[in-house]
């Protein structure tokens, strides 16, 4: 499909496409606020041009922390962010593991989120074979994550470390539960972005008795300061999915690709 993209010189953009056909994909990141009206003008032209229905694959789907509202007076950026896409005429959403399942209903649009840890336990199983680890989650939502992962590996175990949030940048390390066992501890995450909640999980792991760190995460958000964080921690070795670009950072980095589950779910 041919899509025109117009940007005018007082910074309007405008959008003009050719046959969308009756169900059209738009593959595109959605971080920020100019990615949301790009794909919103996007679904407007192609809906004008007779599309019944328009599917959005966004692999990071950005502000789904705001998933409700915690504090009286907060904006629910997640669910305000997908009434806006719905308003604009996307019908779905495809996306990989979604912060929360409170966004999936009441949008008025489907949502649909891949899991990308089958191919992260895959990974660790190739590299790590039947080595004595703890998979550990840093916090108990990503509890679920850890036994999951912690299953499909011979000889992990699964373990959480509770998380006490002071500020955006600052977390104290909480109390650990679970069992663990060997000397290597993969912490697994939805997202890091400074990196603070894998500091924490890994700082209660160390007093446990754990002695290497490694980290798994699904969306590599990485605001400034992130990847020095995790090298200062001594993180030995990082696994993220593609849903975004490769942070630099110095440490090895092993990248499992989600591209075939997001395309399978859209069809
Ligand atoms: C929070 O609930 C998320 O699952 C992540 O733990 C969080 O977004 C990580 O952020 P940061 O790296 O800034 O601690």
């Amino acid at each position: 499909m041919d899509i025109e993209r117009i940007v005018y010189p007082d910074g309007e953009r405008h959008v003009r496409v050719g046959n969308p056909g009756k169900s059209p994909l738009i593959f595109s990141k959605l971080r920020s606020a100019d990615d949301l009206w790009d794909i919103s003008l996007l679904a407007d032209a192609m809906r004008g041009r007779g599309a019944k229905r328009v599917t959005l694959i966004a692999p990071y789907l950005g502000y789904s922390r705001q998933d409700r509202r915690v504090y009286p007076g907060d904006a629910a950026g997640g669910p305000l962010l997908l009434r806006q896409l719905a308003a604009a005429g996307v019908t779905r959403v495809v996306t990989t593991d979604l912060h929360s399942d409170k966004l999936m209903k009441g949008a008025g649009l489907a949502v649909t989120s891949v899991d990308p840890w089958p191919l992260f336990a895959a990974a660790l199983k190739k590299r790590l074979g039947r080595t004595p680890l703890t998979i550990a989650g840093p916090d108990h939502g990503a509890f679920k994550r850890a036994r999951a992962v912690a299953g499909r590996l011979k000889s992990a175990s699964a373990a959480w470390v509770e998380k006490h949030r002071v500020s955006g940048t600052r977390i104290l390390s909480g109390l650990l539960h679970g069992r663990v066992k060997g000397e290597l501890a993969v912490i697994v995450d939805d997202i890091c972005s400074t990196g603070v909640t894998i500091e924490a999980a890994a700082k209660a792991l160390r007093k446990a008795g754990i002695r290497r760190i490694w980290v798994a995460v699904t969306h590599a958000v990485f605001s400034e300061g992130a990847a020095k964080r995790l090298e200062r921690l001594g993180v030995e070795r990082l696994l993220i999915s593609d849903t975004l670009p490769k942070p630099k950072i110095r440490m090895p980095i092993e990248t499992v690709s989600v591209r075939s589950l997001l395309k399978r779910a859209a069809r």
